[in-house]
This record gives C-alpha cells, structure tokens and sequence, in this order.
C-alpha cells in the first residue's frame, strides 16, 4: 500500500494516527533544524515536518528532495502548534511528523514553477503539458469538465436517453469546414474521412428506432484555429424522435439550468426561460449571431438619417446599397485622439474604411465630432436621440456594405464592454438564436449554402419559397448562445427523400454526387424513417466559459497549438517510406 489517505483529507480527528502519504514535493523550506514540506497529491496539499525526533534516516532523505520529486512519508499526524495553523489550507489545523521517508522517483527541475500562478509562455505549458497539468488551476478545470460530462451523462440517462458510439473511420459528414482524411492501406486510392459530427450517423440511429440517443462525442475539422476552435473537439450530440423545436430547445434548457446549479453555483443565469431572438433581430442589435446579452452597447440603425444628409462619407456609401449604424460608447466623450484612432484602426481589420465620432462633452469639455459640420443641427440631434446619447457620450458610426457594418460595430461593442468592464465574469447570459436564413447565397462560387447544414428541414410554410425565392425561406434551425460563444447549434432535420433531394440541387450537388455522398440517408429515409431533431453544444466552450478560461485549450487536457500541432508529441510529424508505400502514398513538393 502506497496511501493510507489522500493528501486532502486529514484533519484535526486524525492527530493521533500513523498515516501513509504519497505524492508531489510541492514546496520546501527549512527553519533552524527543522525541515517543512508541503506534500501534494491530486486531493491536496499537507504539511509534513522532521524535527529533531525524526529518525536520522528519514531526515536525511527528506533534506535531499527537491521540487515535484515523488515521495513515500509515513508519520504521525499532530496538531500544528498554536499560531502556526493555516486557514486557507484544509489540512491547515494538522501536520503531519515524518518517521520514514522513501523517494519514489525523483524529479528534474522542471521548466516552469508548478507551485505558483505565474505567466508562462504556452509553448512550454504546451510542450511539457503532463507538468502543466499539475497545476492547481489545469487540475480544477480538468475535474470541472468531468463533472460537466457526469452531469450530463446522469441528466439523459434518467430521461430515456442512451449513449451509442458511432464511427470515427467513416465517409464525408460535412459541417462547413475541411475533411480529415484517413488513406486506406487495403483499398488503395480510397480514404475513410472523420466525421465533423455524428450528424448522419444519429440520424441514422433515428431511422433505427433508438428515439433517445446522445454521446460525448469527439468532432473533427480542418479550419483556421481560434481561440474557440480546436481541430478536434468534443460535442454533447443529442437527437431525439418524435419532436418539434420547442421539445428540443425546452430539453436542452433543462438540462443546462440544472447543470449551472450543481457545477457552478456561483454563477447565475441572466435570464429564466432563455431569450430568444431571431436572426434578424440579432444581427440587427447586436451585429453577430452569437450576441452578449450581458450588456447594452446595442447597434442602431441610422440608413434614414444618414440619407440625403450631405456628409459624403455616408452618401456615398448609401449609394451602393450600404447601411449606416452606430453604437453610444457610454461615457467614453472624453477619449483621446489617440484613442479614437485607435478605435478606427480596430475597426479597420474588419473591412471598415473609417470610424465616425461625435463626442457630447460633459460641462466645460470640448465639443467634438467628424460629421455634425457637415449636417443640419436637427438631424445631428435626430442621430443623437437616436442612440440616446446623453452628455458624456460618444457615438461611434460606421458606414459600409451591411456585412462590413454589422462586423465591426459587433467587434466594437465587445472590445468596449471589456474596456468599460460590462461583462460580469459571474452571470451567464445564454439565448436561444431562431429562424435563420434557410440558405444563404454565396456570391464566390454562386451558389446557395446550407447556412447550417445539408440535413436541417426547412419551415413548413417556407418550402414553397424553396422554388421561387430561397433567400426568405428560415430554416428549423436553432443555435444556443452564451456570453459571446455560439456554444451549440441544431435542428429539426429533413426526413423524407424527395425533400432531401430538393435541398440537395438547391444547394447545387448534382443528384449523382449526392447520391455517391449521401445515397445511405436517402435510402434510409425510404425505410419508415421518424420526424425527428436535436442538437449538439460544444463541451470544450461551454466548461471554458464556466471556468473563466480565455480559450477552450484551457479546458482540454492535451489540446493543439494554434498551428494544429501538438508540439508535446511533436505531430504532425514525417513516416516510414514503408508505411506510405503501404499507404499507395506518394508525397510530392508542389
Ligand atoms: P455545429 O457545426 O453548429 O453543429 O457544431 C455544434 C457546436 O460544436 C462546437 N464547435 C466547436 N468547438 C470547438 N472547436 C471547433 N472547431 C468547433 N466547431 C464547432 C460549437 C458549435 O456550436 N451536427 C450539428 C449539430 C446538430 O445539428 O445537431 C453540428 O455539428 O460549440
Ligand atoms: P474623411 O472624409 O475620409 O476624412 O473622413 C471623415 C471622418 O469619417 C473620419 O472620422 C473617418 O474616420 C470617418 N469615415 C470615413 N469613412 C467612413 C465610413 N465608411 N464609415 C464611417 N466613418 C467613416
């Protein structure tokens, strides 16, 4: 037996027991004859001492460890002496008195300090993540994953729901982005792709007669990484039979509302039921479909007062079908030159070719603004009124293509939030986003795209629009929102073959490519296949935004870098020739 307790768990009615303690030497410090050890294991952190009653051997061996060395201590526990207890560590009323010490394994000096929060560079964090890990804030985000993932297992599994396991060498399951492709060694030429979902798959199951499925499921994408995108990443797919959206969406609600309660109490909802907005009314307040409702800032549409107003900035802009809109940066009447060009350069990553300001001072300050010379006095007060504009505030106005507009004012109104410190770390702000463009045109390849995917159905009263103007049909689609994340999406899916194959020549897949791809669900759906739907939140975002993290790397054990490498095992990374030529592979430099 290595452990008789955990390091976590003594307290003041174990003085008196001889214990058996493993684990990390986490710190260490010697006082005048008396030796200090803080010894740490996942559970926690004790104090073991040698003082003069120690037997030589013992002491000896614990004055030769170092940092993170692995230890073997028995000993007795006592109380610690008055004034000397800890009130921050649980064990902190004990310690524990060493009578004998053996090294386990000792331990290099490791690259970074594993016993205090200290800003290290991620490449290490990266490259020694098993030392990474040991830390006190990687240990509590991985135990608040799992017990996202418990929460949910136990949640479904108390309501009918099973979990099945589905393939990871399968055929195109495509969700917007690059396939990962697996080349077969006995099928030369051909290759298996990982899904990006079980999307097919579960719905497949559907077909099967399961009615309940969910699984923790591990997705695959090729994509430009972001801090919210990894290669792979984990999903709560669910899909159910027999359900209309508000079965899936009231489901779904449940189940995160109850999970905040029991992971995170310490956080709150903003709002119970969830807000829901429609696409349009999201992009119209908020510029992105994926909005923070913990805050105001909302963009407002200014088109008609920018119209016939003579600054040329906006007419000219308004002559090609452009929008204008501006945000009120509440308080902000006093920011620098500097700061507004600032501003204007932050913007302008985002296509935008120019921020309009109009400060209103506060008593005493300077008036200042790009535009109100070159307008009317009422309708300068018209596009003050407009974005309620108090004294102190300043209105920030862009002028572009809509896309453009509704980019940079949402980009604008966030980095504000941060910099004004709107956003309160402890309130989660999740909301249902609705009604969706069913397709949406895609001007470069010009043809329609699925705007959430191939399966999703579209309104019942909207098919009819399929075949005349598909740009106004909404989809049955529903994506769930959460402090600035789109951390799920879903949907009532198509399940009858002659729809299926509608959407996919809307969409522009000639009927013989389709059938290649997808000949499986349409043949399926010949089969007595069940209306169904469902939807899959993104397990990475939603712990890191319950645990605070800035990016979902934070919450996954052995995450990629922003390259997509893993640079701990160092892949990607070069073969065998024998292993490609197994493979039929020949590599090539272009
Ligand atoms: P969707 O493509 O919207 O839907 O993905 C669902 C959720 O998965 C998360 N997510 C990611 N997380 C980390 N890294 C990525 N690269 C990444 N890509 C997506 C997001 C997203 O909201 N099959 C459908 C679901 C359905 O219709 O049921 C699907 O995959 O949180
Ligand atoms: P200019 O006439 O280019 O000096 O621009 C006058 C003001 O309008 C400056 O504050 C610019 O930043 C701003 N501006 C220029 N283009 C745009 C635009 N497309 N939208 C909003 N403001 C703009």
């Amino acid at each position: 037996m290595y452990k008789s307790h955990t390091c976590g768990e003594l307290r003041r009615e174990h003085v008196g027991q001889i214990v058996q303690l493993a684990g990390w030497v986490h710190r260490r410090r010697d006082h005048g004859g008396v030796a200090f050890l803080d010894l740490r294991d996942r559970f926690g952190l004790v104090q073991v001492v040698a003082d003069p009653s120690t037997p030589a051997e013992a002491r000896q061996t614990l004055e030769a460890t170092r940092m993170e060395w692995v230890i073997q201590v028995e000993g007795l526990v006592r109380p610690r002496l008055p004034g000397a207890e800890n009130p921050n560590l649980p064990t902190g009323e004990i310690e524990v008195l060493a009578q004998k010490v053996k090294v386990l394994n000792p331990a290099r000096t490791p690259p970074f300090l594993i016993n205090k929060e200290e800003e290290t560079d991620e490449h290490m964090r990266l490259r020694y993540r098993y030392l990474d890990l040991r830390r006190e804030r990687m240990r509590r985000n991985l135990e608040l994953r799992h017990k996202v993932v418990k929460f949910i297992r136990d949640y479904l599994s108390e309501r009918g729901f099973i979990e099945v396991e589905t393939p990871i060498l399968f055929k195109t399951t495509p969700e917007g982005a690059r396939d990962y492709l697996v080349p077969s060694r006995v099928h030369p030429g051909q290759f298996y792709a990982l899904p990006q979902s079980p999307q097919q798959l579960k719905q497949l199951l559907m077909v099967a007669g399961v009615e309940r499925y969910f699984q923790i499921a591990r997705c695959f994408r090729d994509e430009d990484q972001r801090g919210d995108r990894q290669p792979e990443f984990t999903q709560l797919d669910l899909e159910m039979s027999f359900v209309e959206r508000e079965d899936v969406m009231r489901l779904a609600e449940d189940l995160f509302t109850r999970l905040v309660a029991e992971v995170t109490p310490h956080k709150r909802l903003l709002a119970s039921p969830w807000p829901r907005l429609t696409y349009q009314e999201a992009m119209a307040r908020f510029g992105k479909d994926n909005p923070d409702l913990r805050y105001g800032l909302e963009l407002k549409d200014l088109t008609d007062l920018a119209m016939g107003s003579g600054f040329k900035v906006f007419e000219s802009v308004l002559a090609e079908g452009g929008h204008v809109r501006g945000i009120n940066a509440k308080g902000c009447a006093d920011y620098s030159r500097k700061q507004l060009d600032e501003l204007t350069e932050y913007v302008k990553k985002f296509g935008a070719k120019g921020l309009a300001y109009h400060a209103l001072p506060k008593e005493g300050g300077e008036a200042r603004s790009s535009f109100a010379r070159f307008l009317t006095p009422e309708r300068v007060s018209a596009i003050e009124q407009r974005l309620e504009a108090e004294a102190g505030d300043l209105l920030l106005i862009v002028a572009d293509r809509p896309a453009v507009v509704f980019e940079s004012l949402a980009r604008l109104r966030v980095l504000l939030a941060e910099r004004l410190k709107l956003a309160d770390p402890n309130v989660l702000a999740f909301c249902w986003v609705v009604d969706f463009p069913f397709v949406t045109w895609n001007e470069e390849e010009k043809r329609w795209d699925p705007s959430h995917h191939l399966f999703t159905a579209p309104m019942p009263e909207d098919i009819p629009l399929l075949d005349v103007d598909p740009g106004r049909a909404r989809g049955q689609q529903y994506d769930l929102v959460l402090n600035n994340y789109e951390v799920g999406g879903g949907s009532i899916r198509i399940h009858d073959r002659q729809l299926q194959e509608k959407v996919f020549s809307l969409i522009g897949l000639q009927p013989e490519v389709a059938r290649e791809r997808f000949g499986h669900m349409l043949e399926a759906f010949e089969y007595g296949t069940p209306p169904h739907g469902g939807i899959a939140p993104g397990i990475d975002r939603i712990c890191m935004i319950l645990a605070d993290e800035p990016n979902i790397r934070e919450v996954i054990a052995f995450p990629k870098n922003q390259v997509a490498r893993d640079v701990m095992a160092d892949a990607p990374s070069p073969v065998e020739e024998q292993q490609l030529k197994e493979l039929h592979i020949k590599i090539v430099d272009d």
